[in-house]
């Protein structure tokens, strides 16, 4: 989190910042205000704050650079509207803000809101409504979609953002502050449907860890942790390949080791399980030949170089790796929150493998959170 993201500019407003943002770390962290005891557990925090900052101050400035138009399909929503002022102030984003002008207005008003430059469209009076509902009816004609139906979606914010993005009208979507993650997946999946050469949509976890001796300086992405409940061989090829390339777009890591993940190193379990991601792993390695991808292999023969070296020796990924494949979502979602919580690391998530970059909330977001998944999406935009 950079210091200039919110506009904060004095030495005071400064200090309160970083004093605010240091206890939403560790809240985040899972640390109350006595959990950092001594001073070595201090600078170890100090330097997780210092490395996280970096690597969103690069992310912000590739996405100030762009200027690419966000969607915010919940534009009445007041943490929206404000982290919409906060991407236009900083210059990381166009927002474009969907909803009633007079509503937006009106939160603006309550929460001291400037909307200079925010653009503000009310899907319900929109003249290209029509225009919209049409090609929304072509696309999902083969399932049976009726003109009417179609009309009526997108009077829908969410439906009218996502047509939005298809249309290439704003290059990125961003919600979930008021909807399920479902409710803009749907859509999403949908109409906007997967990229070429990837058949799902799935999810990164960016980790950012204490341990700077972990993956990449510290930092692991982590796939799929929300998206693809029990995927198959062939879905977890696809997982690892978009991951992959989110590390190297969006983190900024050149050369991705990639490490499908399992109760099993290389054999030494039988079971259908770890024959999965077996042949998951053989299948990846078709879809991208150049990649660095192993597997299957423990979480610890993953990121510890002794215990690779018994268990994995010769293994290009092994005691190195920095994008982890979870086998499914039970695990995935679980090793997510136990880094997080019990690990102390930062995360933060990105959806992946859509044509077109739509990225979901938690709807206990703070306005930071909106500005940095805007922030993301712009970057996926341009890749
Ligand atoms: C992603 C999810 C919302 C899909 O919802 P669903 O109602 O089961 O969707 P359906 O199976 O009816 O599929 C809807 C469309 O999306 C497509 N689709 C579903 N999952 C997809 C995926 N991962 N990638 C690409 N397309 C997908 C389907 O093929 C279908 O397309 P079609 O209508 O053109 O034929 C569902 O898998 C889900 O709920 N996942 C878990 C999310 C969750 O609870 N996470 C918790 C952690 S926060």
């Amino acid at each position: 989190m950079g210091l200039n993201a919110c506009g904060i500019k004095s030495k005071y407003e400064r200090q309160a910042f970083h004093a605010s943002y240091v206890s939403l770390a560790r809240r985040k962290m899972g640390l109350n205000a006595c959990g950092i005891k001594s001073k070595h557990d201090s600078d170890a925090f100090e330097g997780v704050l210092v490395h996280m900052s970096k690597m969103l101050e690069k992310i912000r400035a590739r996405a100030r650079s762009l200027q690419k138009t966000i969607v915010f399909p919940e534009g009445e929503e007041p943490r929206t509207v404000q982290a919409a002022a906060v991407l236009r102030k900083e210059e990381l984003a166009q927002p474009l803000l969907l909803g009633s002008p007079g509503k937006i207005r009106e939160v603006a008003f309550e929460t001291g809101t400037d909307l200079v430059g925010i653009q503000m469209v009310d899907p319900r009076e929109s003249p290209k409504a029509g225009e919209y509902a049409a090609a929304l009816c072509e696309i999902r004609k083969a399932k049976g979609m009726t003109e009417a139906e179609a009309a009526k979606l997108v009077s829908d914010p969410m439906y009218y953002g996502i047509m939005m993005v298809k249309m290439d009208e704003a290059d990125g979507l961003v919600s979930g502050a008021v909807h399920t993650t479902g409710d803009m997946l749907r859509p999403a999946l949908q109409i906007i449907k997967t990229r070429p050469g990837i058949k799902v949509v799935s999810s990164s976890f960016l980790m950012d860890c204490p341990n700077r001796d972990l993956g990449e300086n510290g930092l692991l992405v982590y796939a799929d942790c929300v998206v693809i409940p029990c995927p198959t061989a062939e879905e977890l090829a696809n997982i690892a390949v978009s991951a992959a390339d989110t590390a190297r777009t969006l983190c900024g890591i050149e050369e991705p080791r990639v490490a499908f993940l399992s109760f099993s190193t290389k054999g030494s379990a039988k079971h259908e399980l770890v024959s999965k991601v077996q042949q998951a792993v053989a299948m990846a390695h078709e879809l991208a030949p150049e990649l660095l991808l192993d597997g299957e292999m423990q979480f610890d023969a993953a990121l510890v170089p002794e215990v690779a070296a018994a268990k994995a020796p010769g293994s290009p990924v092994a005691g190195r790796a920095n994008v982890l494949i979870f086998p499914d979502l039970q695990t995935g979602n679980i090793g997510y929150k136990i880094t997080q919580r019990i690990g102390g690391a930062e995360c933060f998530a990105v959806l992946q493998g859509l044509a077109k970059p739509c990225n979901d909330l938690s709807r206990g977001c703070s306005v930071e959170d909106i500005v940095n998944t805007a922030v993301f999406t712009a970057v996926q935009a341009q890749a």
